[in-house]
């Protein structure tokens, strides 16, 4: 699949990175031989380092599913290079941070949700639809699956490119966390977006435009109460360490109102 850009992209730096102007874009599983590439691409785009545990299990599928974009109409030895690939795994509803969100339906059994864990397109392939066309393979499994009532996920609130690609998708932001990334010893917010699925949630309804606003405000107090008592860093488990002092979210369910705790892993 391939299609034109919606924003500029420079033909001649296209050609200078030994892209064709006219790519063949197809996705694919991430498999055991695209190990390296993975763990390369992660430490070229994140500001984080994450585990050699969490790429076997990525490419061996192990509690995760992941889709590769790769470019067929690269050279042979490229032709099947990861260029995109986004990563995801099932959590339980009732055990999410979201499960206040959704509607369940007794009838269905133990219900799940898909957290995406990680999302990245490189450089020279950006601005052609890839993550958009990534997102959506995630969404259409998800849809396939009775039991699945969304997709979430956690972005930094100020990745504006990610933030309006999931917008754009209409996934919703229905929280803002405060400090809840800490990266170089900065914190920083993040936003949480969902993209309901199988009739698991109306559209925009008055009752969550109030508690969008009451857990923004909670948080906000919490935020700074967590601030006056000085526990910014104390307990805090420490993983996916890349400069010593960085690390990633917790995906499970928080403890009961701390949107704005600080959440680790
Ligand atoms: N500025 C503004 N909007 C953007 C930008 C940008 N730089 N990039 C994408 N978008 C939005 C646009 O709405 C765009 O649609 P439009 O151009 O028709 O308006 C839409 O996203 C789709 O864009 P794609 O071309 O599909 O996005 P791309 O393939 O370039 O990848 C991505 C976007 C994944 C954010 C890429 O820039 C990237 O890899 N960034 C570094 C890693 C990263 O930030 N990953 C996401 C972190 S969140 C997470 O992992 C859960």
């Amino acid at each position: 699949m391939s299609r034109f850009p919606r924003r500029f992209i420079d033909d001649s730096s296209m050609e200078d990175a030994g892209i064709s102007l006219c790519p063949s874009i197809h996705y694919r599983p991430i498999n055991p031989n695209d190990l390296d590439r993975l763990e390369q691409i992660h430490r070229d785009i994140f500001p984080i380092k994450y585990e050699s545990e969490f790429f076997q299990s990525v490419v061996n599928g192990v509690d995760i599913v992941s889709w590769a974009a790769v470019d067929r109409s690269r050279p042979d030895d490229h032709s099947d290079e990861l260029i995109g690939f986004v990563t995801a795994k099932f959590v339980l509803a009732k055990d999410s941070e979201i499960d206040d969100l959704i509607h369940y339906d007794s009838s269905k059994g133990e219900e799940t949700l898909i957290y995406i864990l990680t999302l990245g397109v490189v450089e020279t392939y950006r601005n052609r639809g890839i993550a958009m066309s990534l997102i959506s393979e995630v969404i259409k499994y998800a849809s396939g699956l009775s039991v699945c009532r969304g997709v979430y996920l956690h972005v930094i609130a100020h990745n504006n490119a990610a933030i309006c690609l999931y917008k754009r998708l209409m996934f919703r932001c229905v929280r803002r966390l405060h400090g809840f990334y800490l990266i170089n010893r900065h914190h920083f917010d993040a936003f949480l977006f969902v993209y309901f699925i199988n009739g698991s949630r109306t559209p925009c309804s008055p009752l969550e435009v109030a508690m969008f606003v009451v857990n923004y405000m909670k948080s906000g107090i919490k935020s700074v109460a967590s601030k006056l008592a000085n526990k910014d860093e104390k307990g805090l488990k420490w993983l996916f360490c890349k400069d010593t002092d960085c690390v990633l979210p917790s995906q499970t369910k928080p403890k009961l109102g701390s949107s704005s705790a600080y959440e680790f892993i």
